[in-house]
């Protein structure tokens, strides 16, 4: 492809992100912007990049899926032993960004990251599917593999080993809290001059808007 100018101008030219509008708290704004994205059709509204920084500084990025959001956090669940999984026990703050492109609406989250309680990994691992519990054992995420076959056999060993048997939460398999310190809405207007909010936070419960050029 060569590097022509997209003709993509921002269609709706919505009016309301505007600072007199928004809520003080950028949760509930959130919540309003999750809404539209998952009534306007989207497969995979929860769809979210991940970006963590590698312990020798290089950044990495993925698509992860948001399982949950309120005033904590955002949640999300992995491998602890994957390459996500060593960054954040290296450096624990991540990016979180959604483009949700019906409604021309992008959020960037950042902050620091905490495990989740096991128990809220456990309640959340038992109400997955069997094949996805008998996966988070079977798949040493991010590592390499020497074929596709290895891959199977390795799931049919842990299917052989849990015959007959619930499938515990393995104990390098759980949820990861994103902790936003600071929150941008960023909304599609014409002519690029698009308008973007962050919120910082300045306390625990008090966030500070400021607009940012588009
Ligand atoms: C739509 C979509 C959803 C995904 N959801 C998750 C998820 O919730 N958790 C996860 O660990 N990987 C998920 N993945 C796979 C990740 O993108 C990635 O391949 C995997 O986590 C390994 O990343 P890492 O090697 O950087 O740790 C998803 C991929 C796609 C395309």
């Amino acid at each position: 492809m060569s590097d022509q100018p997209s003709p993509w101008q921002g269609d709706l030219d919505r009016d309301d992100l505007i600072e007199a509008n928004a809520p003080a708290d950028p949760l509930a704004l959130f919540a309003g912007w999750y809404t539209a994205a998952a009534d306007c059709g989207l497969r995979e509204p929860t769809a979210m990049t991940l970006a963590t920084v590698d312990p020798d500084g290089t950044p990495s990025a993925r698509i992860v899926l948001l399982k949950g959001f309120d005033e904590a956090g955002f949640r999300f669940y992995s491998n602890y032993e994957s390459r996500k999984g060593a960054a954040l026990a290296a450096n624990p703050h991540a990016a979180l960004v959604f483009w949700w492109e019906p409604i021309e609406r992008q959020v960037r989250v950042t902050g620091p990251v905490t495990k989740l309680d096991p128990d809220v990994s456990d309640a959340y691992f038992e109400r997955r599917s069997r094949g996805s519990r008998l996966g988070a054992h079977a798949s040493p995420q991010s590592r390499t593999l020497a074929d596709r076959a290895e891959l199977e056999q390795r799931l049919a060993d842990v299917e052989a080993r849990f015959q007959d048997h619930e499938v515990p939460r393995p104990s390098h398999w759980g949820g990861y809290l994103v902790v936003p310190e600071a929150i941008e809405f960023w909304q599609a207007r014409r002519s690029r001059l698009h308008d973007r909010l962050r919120y910082v936070r300045d306390e625990q419960t008090h966030w500070r808007i400021e607009r940012l050029a588009p």
